[in-house]
């Protein structure tokens, strides 16, 4: 193996200049991976030709393959920067040069940073959130004055200026909030959610997916069609389960995947993204025949 590593860079300086490349070599280091890589081209951005030139834009946050930021195109293969190591890449490659392309299915914003605001707006549309946030249960009651049990007294969160704790009575009647926490689910449901959970919407199967182009009302892609089901198993979150299946049926929805199942391959999390797309497409039939019974 060479002891140089050279860097091949797709450079774009805005998402309308047009792209070229460039080539920065580098001494190949014990664990150096690509984002280090770039770290010591961005401190001295000096091209193999020894030009001088501008540092090279990326973007990068977590560097333990957990926020996804920094995802791109390494030799052609879409994955995380941060943790992808350069003694491997070039061992599998069997050459001393290494590609840098940004995600094609996503605007430029600069070099090797792409705007993936494309996902956030497909989790709108899903509306891929919780309806509330830290309590499965929130009920008004009015209280009188009256001797509480332990348990409720777990439930109610009260202001001790009106609680006596020797006598568990509360002393003035008023409104107060019940505090539930969410039910229990079955292990394998709560198991399957952490999974399903893990998603850091990295775009890696957005960008994989030959269903996803780069038109507007693009397929949602496999991510966001997982995040619903994710959502949907929530205790909280099944309030807008048909929400998210409807959402899911229209036009840039379920039906427009082609079952290429390159989605799941690329996952760096392993995300079970083709058996999500199976149960959402179940529950999309279902809709369809029974919907109009609960109108
Ligand atoms: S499903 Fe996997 S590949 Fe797709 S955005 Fe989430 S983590 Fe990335
Ligand atoms: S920096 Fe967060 S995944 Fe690479």
């Amino acid at each position: 193996m060479s002891e140089k590593v050279i860097f091949k860079i797709k450079r774009q300086l805005s998402e309308k200049d047009s792209p070229y490349w460039e080539e920065f070599e580098l001494p190949i280091t014990d664990k150096l991976n690509v984002v280090s890589a770039l770290m010591k081209i961005q401190k001295n951005p000096v091209t193999k030709s020894g030009k001088k030139t501008e540092p090279v834009n990326w973007e990068c946050s977590c560097l333990e393959e957990v926020c996804g930021s920094c995802t791109m195109l390494i030799n052609g293969k879409v994955r995380q920067a941060c943790t992808a190591l350069i003694k491997n890449i070039l061992k599998t490659s069997k050459s001393n040069t290494i590609i840098l392309e940004p995600m094609s299915k996503f605007p430029v914003v600069r070099d090797l940073q792409v705007d993936r605001q494309r996902m956030f707006d497909n989790l709108i549309q899903i509306k891929g959130w919780t309806p509330l946030d830290g309590a499965f249960h929130h009920q008004e009651v009015v209280i009188s004055e009256r001797k509480f049990t332990d348990h409720e007294l777990e439930q109610i969160k009260l202001d001790a200026v009106i609680f006596n704790p020797e006598t568990k009575t509360i002393k003035e009647a008023g409104s107060y909030i019940t505090r539930d926490l969410a039910p229990q689910q079955p292990p394998k449901k709560a198991d399957l959610r952490y999974t399903l959970s893990e998603c850091m919407t990295c775009g890696s199967c957005v960008e994989a997916c030959p269903q996803v182009k780069n038109t507007p009302n693009a397929f949602i892609g496999a991510a966001i069609i997982s995040q619903a089901r994710y959502f949907n198993l929530h205790p909280q979150g099944e309030y807008l389960k048909e929400d998210r299946v409807e959402a899911l049926m229209e036009d840039n929805g379920l039906a427009n995947c082609g079952n290429a199942q390159i989605c799941v391959k690329v996952c760096p999390k392993h995300i079970p993204l083709t058996e999500s797309i199976v149960d959402m497409m179940g529950e999309a039939t279902s809709r369809a025949f029974w919907g109009w019974l609960k109108k």
